[in-house]
This record gives C-alpha cells, structure tokens and sequence, in this order.
C-alpha cells in the first residue's frame, strides 16, 4: 500500500513543497514580474487609448510595504528573479528606496526593472546604488517621428539618454525591447539588428500580441518570429544560435558583435509556453499565473484581513497550480483561439 506523504503534499504534486514552487506541468516558478504601477507617461498606440484610461485608484495599487511581504514569502518559496514592471515603473514615486529594500533581503539573485526610458536618464545612477542589476529599455522605432506617432509623446531623445545613461551606471546588460509590428517597423528590423554589432546592448524584437487595444485597430498587425530572422539574416548572414528555450527569447549573435539578438515568439514560439518559469502580480494585487488568461487570484483582501504568512504562501502555492500548460493564442489564427484580451499590458504588467 501507498505510504502517506511525510511532507503532507498532495499524490498529484510534481514536486514536494520543500524543493519550491513547481506547477502541476512540472516547471519550476522562480521569477515573479512585479508590477509597480498602471500608470504610463506614455500611450503606445498598442497599449492605451488616446484619452479616458481609468487609472487604478491610489487606496487599491499594493503599497511598498504589501509588496515586500509578498517578496519575502516568494523568495521562501524559492523565487530568486524578480522584474519590476508597470505600466512605467520609474513612475512611481520611491521606486529607489523601494528597490533598495528589496535589494537588502539579500534573496534576490536577478533584480531587473523594465521601462519605456523617458525618466531613466535621471534615474539610473541611483537605481544602480539601490541595488538594481539591470533594465530593459522599450523602443519600437530609431526614428523621431515616428516614435512620437506610435507613443503619442515626442520623447525619443529621452529614451536614447536613458538608454546610455543606464549603460554607463552599470545597469548591464541593457536590452532594448523592440515591439514588431507590420508596416510601422518591419523596415527597421535590420537597422535595429545592426545597433548590436558596434553596442554592448541586447536588442530583443517581440512579435506584437493580442492585448489591450491590438484587435481595434486593423493596422496592428504582428510580424513573425521567422520572418524578423530572415530580414536579420539577409542583412548580416547567418547568425550565432547562443540560447535557445532557456526564457522566452531564442538568442544570436551576428559574428563578431559586440551585443546579443532576442527574438521573443510569443505567439508563434512553441518553446515559450514550455519554458515559463513565472507568475506576475499585478499592480491591484492580483496574481496572474498566465499573461494571457485572464484567471487572476486576488491576494490584495488576504493581505489587508490580517492574514499570516502562512496563509500568504497558500495564495501563491494556488496561483502556480493554476498555470495552464500554454496560452493557446499561439494555436490557430494570428489572434489565436481564445481572441485577444481586453485588458493591455500597462495594466498586467509586461
Ligand atoms: N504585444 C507585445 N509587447 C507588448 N508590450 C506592451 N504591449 C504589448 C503587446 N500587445 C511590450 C512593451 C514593453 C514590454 C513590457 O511589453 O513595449 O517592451
Ligand atoms: Fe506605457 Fe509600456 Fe503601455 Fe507604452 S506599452 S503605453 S510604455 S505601459
């Protein structure tokens, strides 16, 4: 006859509880994306409407203090990377001290923080004392006009000044995060591709997904993993394969660069899904197993009912259980089977 569990996991449990976090598809969850804020000085036509965004109320965003426990218990339970994200995190006012004292919990291996670089270039140097390792810059585009049409907000010098800012405190490696849209920036990809052959920078391209305000407007349109690579490869020829299904990107290095090539299928790459190691919270307090259901645990009302740690560790314990195996919007059409989703990225959270 079968023997009790000594450590009282259930039968189905992949994994004891004492090895960590590891859902019921046996990937071991050791990175949370924590997101700071829905706000955004921005308004990427992707992400916001032009106007009438309804920002979560101050009362009910997660205070510092209400995120810290959360890293305490996640961190317990093996979490060693952590990415702040927003909306736009830098936002935030005592984002420093904030990343400081997680900084000092001294459990955090990978501390990260992604931004859109408007405020970064007055930010960096301090966020690097607070104990921050690295960033990843967002820009879609190395073309003034043409940022200010996709963002809404003429800011792309600020951007570039974030962007060497960061690099120079040591804020490394610093990635920029390229979003692929059809029409807009497929043009660029080679242009962007080649900033890696002379910089020290790790230049992601991430095919455009379904969220938010994508499915309204008919000239979003993503561009496929496949075809970013072949633009990149009739520009510079064959690549370096460097990584591949050890995160979301599939890495390469154009010979004899200085930096690194992502290219991030989040709807076409069938080792995305496989290979996620995260859980996100979102800036109401929601733990979001998956970025593309919309299946959240609200881990806000334990937290302010008093509840101990404990219990806490339940929620998240929960919220890991409940990943699905893959999002399905990579199945089928370009929007996929489960169509796109309402809510946009500034409120998930990257
Ligand atoms: N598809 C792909 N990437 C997106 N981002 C925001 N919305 C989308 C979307 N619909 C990007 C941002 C940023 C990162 C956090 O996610 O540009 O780089
Ligand atoms: Fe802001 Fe990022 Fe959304 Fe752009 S994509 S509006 S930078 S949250």
């Amino acid at each position: 006859m079968e023997k009790p569990c000594p450590r009282s996991c259930r039968p189905e449990d992949p994994e004891p509880k004492a090895r960590g976090l590891v859902d019921l598809h046996g990937r071991a969850i050791r990175y949370l994306r924590l997101s700071v804020t829905d706000r955004c000085n921005l308004r990427c036509r992707y992400c916001m409407p032009p106007v009438g965004t309804e920002w979560v109320p101050h009362e009910d965003v997660l205070s510092y203090e209400e995120m810290e426990r959360i890293l305490g218990v996640c961190s317990r339970l093996g979490v060693s990377k952590v990415r702040i994200t927003g909306g736009e995190p830098l936002l935030r006012k005592g984002i420093e001290g904030f990343i400081a004292r997680i900084s000092a919990m001294g459990a955090v291996k990978d501390l990260s923080l992604t931004t859109n670089g408007v405020l970064l270039a007055g930010k960096a140097r301090e966020l690097r004392r607070s104990g921050l390792h690295r960033v990843n810059v967002s820009l879609d585009t190395l073309d003034r006009k043409k940022f200010a049409h996709i963002t809404r907000v003429d800011a792309f010098d600020d951007v570039i000044r974030g962007i060497c800012a960061a690099y120079e405190h040591g804020l490394r490696p610093v990635k920029v995060n390229v979003v692929a849209i059809k029409g807009f920036n497929d043009d660029e990809v080679a242009e962007f591709a080649g900033l890696t052959v002379r910089l020290p920078v790790e230049v992601r391209f991430i095919e455009l997904m379904p969220l938010g305000c994508v499915s309204r407007f008919p000239e979003l349109v993503h561009v496929e993993a496949g075809e970013i690579l072949a633009r990149i490869e009739e520009a510079y020829g064959g690549l370096e394969e460097l990584e591949k299904g050890l995160g979301p990107a599939t890495v390469y290095k154009i010979p004899g660069a200085h930096g690194r090539i992502g290219i991030i299928g989040a709807l076409s790459g069938h080792a995305f899904c496989a290979s996620c190691n995260r859980i996100r919270i979102t800036a109401r307090g929601r733990l979001r197993p998956c970025l593309f259901s919309e299946e959240e645990l609200d881990i806000m009302t334990p937290l302010r009912s008093g509840v101990t740690d404990e219990e806490l560790e339940a929620v998240i314990v929960e919220g890991v259980r409940r990943k699905p195996a893959s999002h399905g919007a990579c199945r089928g059409t370009s929007i996929g089977d489960r169509g796109p989703l309402r809510q946009a990225m500034h409120t998930i959270g990257g």
